[in-house]
């Protein structure tokens, strides 16, 4: 069992993965709807990693004695200026979840919550790397055309890859 602070704010979390799953499957229909089925599997391979994500907050409130519970996601963004803005948009996401797994490390030390402690430490990682995938690729795209040449690379690119 854990303290129902914490419970309420796991499940937070649970449901907030789901949310950022809905968000990438809305942002890969901005690449798939103009032809870059890389850029779009890419976005919805990051769908299934958030789903993942999900799902190891399902285990673990389950683990722990505690149900998880789900709530209704929201409608995400579903209009994008171009792939830059799809992208600050991702980086903006992955920001404000570090910014939440902090917060829930925190209250995991408040309440002394060890084991809850441990299984975050590998989303605050997670997070670290998610930040700065992100952040290259916006490096990349900041200094290329859309459509152009090195973009086309980059779609090919991306349509490799796989989850993990
Ligand atoms: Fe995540
Ligand atoms: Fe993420």
């Amino acid at each position: 069992m854990l303290p129902t602070k914490m419970t309420e704010a796991l499940n937070k979390q649970f449901n907030n993965e789901m949310q950022a799953a809905h968000a990438y499957k809305a942002m890969a229909t901005y690449f798939s709807d103009k032809g870059y089925q890389g850029f779009a599997n890419f976005y919805l391979v990051q769908a299934k990693e958030e789903d993942f994500h999900a799902m190891k907050f399902y285990h673990f409130l389950v683990t722990m004695g505690e149900k998880p519970v789900l709530r209704k996601l929201e409608e995400p963004k579903n209009h994008f200026e171009n792939a830059v803005n799809v992208v600050e948009e991702s980086l903006a996401q992955e920001r404000a979840v570090t910014t939440d797994i902090y917060t829930l490390a925190t209250l995991a030390e408040e309440l002394k919550q060890h084991s809850t402690k441990t299984f975050l430490d590998w989303f605050i990682k997670e997070q670290m790397e998610e930040e700065e995938a992100f952040r290259l690729i916006l490096v990349k795209l900041n200094g290329i055309q859309e459509g152009g040449e090195f973009f086309l690379k980059m779609d090919e690119d991306f349509a490799q890859r796989t989850l993990e």
